[in-house]
């Protein structure tokens, strides 16, 4: 069978299983040997008459890739070879503006990148001259994700400007009060380089958050000995998260 799927998504751990629990069914799935290594493994399902593809970041069965191990370049390379035109990038950042709270929605509209150079380019050795950058998101597949969800149980922002940071780590306090200075909204490892490759394979992408956490220093948050991800969201924030889904049903 042969399989035509114009429209990707890119999301969080085992995201394909989000599709088999409405009921659809995977009719392939596997990685791709790319110039640029190889991708993660991408599912592909049918809806109606709608071929999609579904691929995630970070891992299919737990957080095994961190952000910036991932490799955007074979995951894209992939999906653009598949016939992919179109990619909705969900991710979790942390909120720096506070109107921006966990459990919230935003589309964001532009990015600050404050990232360390990860290899930006399909084109390593020579690059591709200047790029345009604005808009950064896909205008016709923004529009269309704002007007599915503003009548939504979810508060939604349907404006944003998304800081990029590399990680792992987070970023120290000083750091988040800098990116504030600079009109960042949100802050995550995520989008970049996934969006400025994304315009190189003129792929038309836009990206839905789902804030997790406020940034740090944002909020007075406890002294945690520990340092790991468990220590990412307050107490109060993860409350906030599950009193949001709780609402969802
Ligand atoms: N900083 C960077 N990346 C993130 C954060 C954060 O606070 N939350 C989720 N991803």
């Amino acid at each position: 069978m042969t399989y035509n799927p114009q429209i990707a998504i890119i999301a969080r751990v085992g995201a394909h299983q989000d599709f088999l629990r409405q009921g659809l069914d995977v009719r392939h799935c596997q990685t791709y040997d790319t110039p640029f290594g190889c991708s993660n493994p991408v599912h592909l399902f049918k809806y109606q008459d709608i071929d999609f593809a579904v691929l995630s970041r970070h891992g299919e069965d737990g957080y095994r890739v961190s952000a910036p191990f991932v490799n955007d370049r074979a995951n894209l390379y992939a999906l653009k070879t598949l016939g992919v035109e179109k990619i909705l990038a969900w991710c979790a950042p942390g909120a720096i503006n506070e109107t921006m709270a966990p459990g919230d929605l935003v589309v964001p509209h532009d990015i600050l990148d404050e990232g360390q150079q990860q290899p930006y380019t399909f084109f390593p050795h020579r690059g591709l001259g200047f790029v345009r950058q604005n808009p950064v998101f896909c205008p016709e597949l923004r529009q269309a994700v704002i007007q599915t969800l503003q009548n939504g149980p979810l508060p939604l922002h349907p404006a944003a400007v998304y800081t990029a940071t590399t990680g792992p780590r987070l970023e120290t306090p000083a750091e988040i009060r800098k990116y504030r200075l600079l009109g960042g909204d949100l802050v995550g490892m995520t989008l970049v380089p996934e969006v400025f490759l994304a315009r190189e394979l003129e792929l038309c992408y836009t990206a839905l958050c789902y804030v997790v956490n406020y940034a740090e220093g944002v909020k007075d948050r406890p002294y945690q000995p520990g340092i790991l991800f468990e220590g990412l969201a307050t107490p109060e924030e993860i409350k906030r998260v599950q009193a949001v889904e709780a609402a969802l049903g």
